[in-house]
């Protein structure tokens, strides 16, 4: 036996296993075999699939693999669960939600031996990051069942919702999904991913155990397919999805038109940026828990280094010398760092990724020693020399290898961080507060820690921008994913707009005039060199319009490209451009009466009521620009979560044809006002009133290429602007047929996308003037800060 003092010398490795005794006692009890979750009660297995320990390729248990019919008792199930729960006090609702809470805990070496067993991530991030953070969700949405109703009023759940998740959190992901929608009072189909279903199946025998009504939670396993017959269940009202942002497209896709709610919450390439004056040591282990946590399978994990040049070969120096002593293996054992992946089909994808990554170019290292001879491991690696156009510096690699750039300038770190499609999580590292917070906001992305990396909690949002998806798991914004305003549940179709045949008799009131189209600020003629006729109520022809096409849309959507600056001017700035907006339309009110009057043949009462309304919506919105603020959220880390409210970006309008101006304006004065730049189509049939109103943003003040003014075939144009890559979200009101085509078009960069689906929005309503569009204009990015020397 070696003494103390000798053991210290050579600090020679000694394993730590965790037993997995309980877990397989566990299986064994449900003979290792697996039916669904449905109203209550497993079901008898069907057909079925092997799930294995990549720690070893052994199996672990066969599951049921979930068809149509499947899927939909699971529907019905939770259908006849929901008027029982949703109709539950919030105390009634907070206590099951409390008891679950209180199950996680007393399970907790049992599920964090059993999600290791099942997913190969190391015992210690189970035991200690991901199980605590499943119990800490559900405590945390244990008080907002009570607390719903005073902070979303006259809200109601979504109904049944359908719940779709990965394999790199399989527990946990399923905690943000369920324990937020519960709270609401919705009920539940949620589908595990294939490759690690088994803790959602404990999670369901739990839900049995504390006496959860049966329906309320239903658990199916399966594939994509399983995935797909979900998605397209017709009695589904919301989807909620994890997972590759490839998937998240086809479903983005697949529920167009289908009025359900959607969130998304998808791939990512994050930044972890490190200055020349940040602790270079922290930033060393910040940087082994952003990219090697998990074995790199993690969504937001810093897998893009940017560090400054000038003291880049002594940072990389640094990780080399600290990746040396990374130990890769069983991941049961309690000291071990990197673990198993997912399953051999990751193996390859990585392995696949890196060999064509090799054929580019570029240097690449990886630390010797012992690996273990079967199971999916990948060891750590750190790719250098490399361009951002290199594929492995642009693809998200999903595994355990790390690229590194440099950067001279903070500008330059910016523009490099940004230089992706994804935009769901940065690090910042940097010992200047100053230069800290003033990179976070800069860069596009939901999260942003400074100093620090990997930070969750229940109370802070989590989701992304761009191609990483849209809507926030966690915070207040994450439970209001999950509540509908009442008034919204009950709008009805809207009936068609009977439009006059044109009489070929013109009307002779006023100096005949061509309205050109409005881009970068200035009026330009439309690239058709068309002009389109507008017919009044009576028949008359009453003037002509431009009549855009695609290489206008272009234009326009590049001038609100390049006027994005707008989102950085104060927002006090902004609300005033929206007063002198309003003031200008005021002082121009019988004008504007008089044209809406004559194309919509509305009395005068009802056209002058409509200018008032919308000179009254443009000053609402000035009056919001700088109260629509974020927050402070109190994590139980030493460490404060700004959430911050940020814009769109480049917003794209389509405005409804009911209301030519007001439409038009409620959907322009929260635009601008949260900082987005627009690129709006007027009514096909009444464009006259938004053509003047060019100039009253000419005499506003309104930044050129702020608001962008195409006329023409409005579903037409908006279906090119739904394509547009530089477009960052879209809103458009028309008939269902067309918002399918536009939210299915929104596909392409995952934009957000709002339509009125041909129902009968009212446009004065007082809904339309508050947070209901000022949410739709907005993102909210959570800058994670520590405190404390
Ligand atoms: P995936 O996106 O295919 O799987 C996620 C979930 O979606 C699983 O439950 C799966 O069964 C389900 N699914 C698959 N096809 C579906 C469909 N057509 N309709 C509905 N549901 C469907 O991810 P996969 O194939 O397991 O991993 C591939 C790559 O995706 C990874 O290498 C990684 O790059 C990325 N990924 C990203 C995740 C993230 O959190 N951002 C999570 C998982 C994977």
């Amino acid at each position: 036996m070696s003494k103390v003092a000798e053991i210290f010398e050579t600090l020679e490795y000694g394993p730590s296993p965790e037993a997995p005794g309980p877990a397989f006692d566990w299986l064994d009890a449900h003979g290792r075999k697996f039916g669904h979750f449905i109203d209550g009660e497993f079901t008898k297995p069907g057909k079925t699939f092997a799930s294995t320990n990549p720690a070893n390729g052994e199996k672990l248990a066969d599951i049921s693999e979930a068809g149509k019919g499947d899927v939909d008792k699971a529907v019905k199930a939770a259908r006849s669960a929901f008027s029982g729960w949703s109709g539950l006090s919030g105390f009634e609702r907070a206590k099951y939600l409390y008891a679950i809470a209180r199950q996680i805990q007393k399970e907790s070496r049992l599920l964090a031996v059993l999600e290791t067993l099942d997913n190969g991530k190391p015992i210690r991030e189970t035991r200690d990051i991901d199980i605590p953070l499943v119990a800490r969700h559900f405590y945390h949405h244990a008080g907002w069942a009570q607390h719903i109703d005073k902070s979303f009023p006259d809200h109601v759940p979504y109904g049944v919702c359908g719940q779709i998740i990965p394999w790199n959190f399989p527990l946990l992901m399923l905690a943000w999904k369920i324990a937020p929608a519960l709270a609401a009072g919705n009920t539940v189909v949620l589908k595990p991913a294939e490759f690690t279903s088994l803790t959602a199946l404990l999670f369901a025998e739990i839900c049995a155990r504390i006496g959860l009504p049966k329906g309320v939670v239903n658990i199916v396993t399966g594939a994509g397919e399983t995935g797909e017959a979900i998605v397209s269940h017709p009695d589904i009202d919301k989807i909620a999805f994890t997972g590759s942002t490839e998937v998240g497209k086809i479903i983005r896709r697949a529920t167009a038109g289908s009025g359900k709610g959607l969130s998304l919450e998808l791939g990512g390439k994050s930044p972890f940026v490190v200055f020349e004056d940040a602790d270079l040591d922290s930033a060393v282990e910040g940087l082994v828990d952003a990219i090697w946590f998990n074995q790199g399978q993690v969504c937001c994990a810093g897998s893009r280094l940017l560090v400054q040049e000038s003291i880049e070969e002594r940072f990389i120096a640094k990780v080399k010398t600290r990746m040396k002593t990374l130990r890769t293996g069983d991941p049961l054992d309690k000291s071990i760092d990197i673990g198993a992946l997912v399953a051999p089909v990751q193996v390859e994808r990585v392995m696949d990724l890196l060999k064509a990554g090799r054929a580019e170019g570029g240097e690449f290292y990886s630390p010797e020693g012992d690996m273990p001879e079967k199971g999916c491991y990948v060891r750590p690696t750190l790719v250098t020399g490399i361009s951002p156009a290199h594929s492995l510096a642009s693809e998200e690699i999903f595994g355990p290898v790390l690229v590194a750039m440099s950067f001279r300038t903070p500008e330059e770190a910016v523009a490099l961080a940004n230089n992706t499609k994804y935009g769901l999580a940065a690090s910042v590292w940097t010992e200047n507060v100053n230069l800290a917070l003033d990179i976070a906001p800069k860069i596009k992305a939901g999260v942003v820690w400074v100093n620090s990396t990997n930070q969750f909690d229940a109370a802070v949002g989590f989701g992304g921008y761009r191609e990483s998806g849209f809507g926030r798991e966690g915070g207040k914004e994450g439970m209001g994913a999950y509540l509908k305003p009442i008034w919204e549940k009950k709008l009805k179709a809207a009936s068609p707009i009977k439009l006059p045949a044109p009489s070929g008799k013109t009307d002779h009131t006023g100096i005949d005039r061509t309205a050109k189209l409005y881009i970068g600020g200035k009026q330009a003629r439309p690239d058709s060199g068309y002009a389109m006729p507008v017919t009044g109520s009576d028949g008359k022809h009453l003037g002509e319009v431009g009549e855009g096409n695609r290489k206008d849309i272009r234009n326009a959507v590049e001038a609100a490209r390049g006027a994005l600056g707008w989102s950085s001017t104060t927002a006090h700035n902004r609300a005033q451009i929206l007063y002198y907006l309003g003031e200008n339309l005021d002082a121009r009110k019988a004008e504007f009466t008089d044209r809406i009057r004559a194309m919509t043949g509305v009395s005068a009462s009802a056209a002058k009521r409509e200018v008032d309304q919308s000179v009254e919506r443009l000053f609402a919105f000035g009056g919001w620009a700088d109260k629509y603020d974020g927050a402070v959220h109190n994590p139980p880390a030493r460490m404060m979560a700004v959430a911050m409210v940020e814009p769109i970006g480049v917003l794209a309008l389509a405005a409804p044809t009911e209301s030519p101006l007001l439409g038009a304006i409620a959907m322009l004065a929260p635009a601008i006002a949260m900082g987005n730049t627009t690129v709006l189509v007027p009514s096909t049939p009444y464009p006259l009133a938004m053509t003047d109103f060019y100039q009253v943003l000419e005499t506003s003040d309104v930044p050129s290429g702020v608001v962008n003014i195409v006329t023409g075939d409005a579903p037409a144009l908006a279906k090119v602007l739904a394509e547009h890559d530089g477009v960052d979200g879209i809103w458009f009101a028309g008939s269902l047929e067309d918002s399918t085509e536009i939210e299915r078009r929104s596909a392409g960069n995952v934009k957000q996308s709002w339509t009125t689906r041909g129902l009968a929005y009212d446009w004065s309503d007082p809904v339309m003037e508050g947070g209901y569009l000022l949410g739709k204009a907005t993102q909210i990015k959570n800058i994670w800060v520590p405190y404390g020397a």
